[in-house]
């Protein structure tokens, strides 16, 4: 499976006073069964972008491929747009407006009967991703809408889950929720690449996210690429920092301080603030035995 996108443009509203071109010239591949994290600035155009994946949006110019099936430009009517949304599963941004049914198993239900599945495989679906999101099937007859904001988001997921597709998409699938509860989100996109070998889409804001899990990052800017490169790459990068208003994940706003101070850096590779004081134990160790 392989997403790519060739010289894409996508403008809101065009000719009319409220045109805005959100994305320009867009050409990425996004890789399979890996973490692809797309990160930029409020209004830089990461959600116009995701929703160009699963056949939301249709480019204005360029095309979009997924494998041997290509969206192109102003395309009217796209012949089998359901198996891509299928495979291609998007959560939005506030995904607990995706939510509508009368119970909590009708909601996640909803997506693989509205794909051809039997009511009772759909039924069993709802019981294995409602656990998959780390709530119990006792909240499978409940209403969904007296759920918590977090808990509302993992029914959402379920429900995503539920068609089974090889990709996740997630639009700022955190935001709002306590650290803890964003902890358990990260920890299950992270085993869904892991373990079910999905590839995850994930928009988000929190750099410290990016760099724990993220195997790519696509950086948006004015609505353009900016760079795509491994989260190491990214934020080592202090000009792309500066230029592009992203805040450093908070491994790397320590580094910069370090750098300055006139510490050599270039051996530290940490994802996290535990595995950033363990590499700096080990050089402070080795200059110790140097003297
Ligand atoms: N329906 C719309 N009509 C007109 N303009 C829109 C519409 N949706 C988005 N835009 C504009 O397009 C630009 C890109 O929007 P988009 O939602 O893709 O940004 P984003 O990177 O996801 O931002 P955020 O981080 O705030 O979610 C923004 O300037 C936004 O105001
Ligand atoms: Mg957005």
């Amino acid at each position: 499976m392989s997403i790519k996108f060739k010289e894409v443009g996508y403008t809101y509203s065009p000719k009319t006073p409220y045109q805005y071109e959100a994305l320009k010239d867009i050409t990425v591949d996004i890789d399979e069964h890996k973490i692809v994290a797309v990160i930029g600035e409020t209004g830089s155009g990461k959600s116009t972008l995701v929703q160009h994946i699963n056949g939301l949006l249709i480019p204005m110019t360029g095309t979009v491929s997924i494998n041997d099936f290509i969206i192109k430009a102003n395309q009217k009517k796209i012949r089998d747009i359901k198996k891509i949304r299928k495979q291609i599963g998007l959560v939005f941004q506030f995904p607990e407006y995706q939510l509508f049914e009368e119970t909590i198993e009708r909601d996640i239900m909803f997506g693989p009967v509205n794909f051809g599945e039997k009511k009772d495989v759909a039924r069993d679906l709802a019981k294995k991703y409602i656990k998959v999101v780390g709530l119990d099937k006792s909240y499978l007859p409940r209403s969904p809408f007296d759920l918590s904001g977090g808990q509302k988001r993992r029914v959402a997921i379920a429900g995503i889950l539920a068609l089974q597709g090889h990709t996740l998409i997630l639009d700022e699938p955190t935001a709002g929720l306590d650290p803890d509860g964003e902890k358990e989100l990260i920890k299950l996109f992270y085993d869904l690449n892991h373990k079910e070998n999905k590839t995850i889409i994930l928009v988000t804001h929190n750099m410290n996210h990016v760099l724990m899990v993220a195997d790519e990052v696509i950086v948006l800017h004015n609505t353009k690429i900016y760079k795509k490169a491994d989260p190491i790459t990214i934020f080592r990068d202090q000009q792309l920092i500066a230029e592009t208003g992203i805040e450093p994940p908070k491994v790397y706003s320590f580094l910069y301080k370090l750098e300055a101070a006139g510490f050599d850096t270039s051996k530290i590779n940490a994802r996290s603030t535990s595995e950033l004081i363990e590499q700096l134990e080990q050089i402070l160790a080795k200059n110790d035995k140097k003297k």
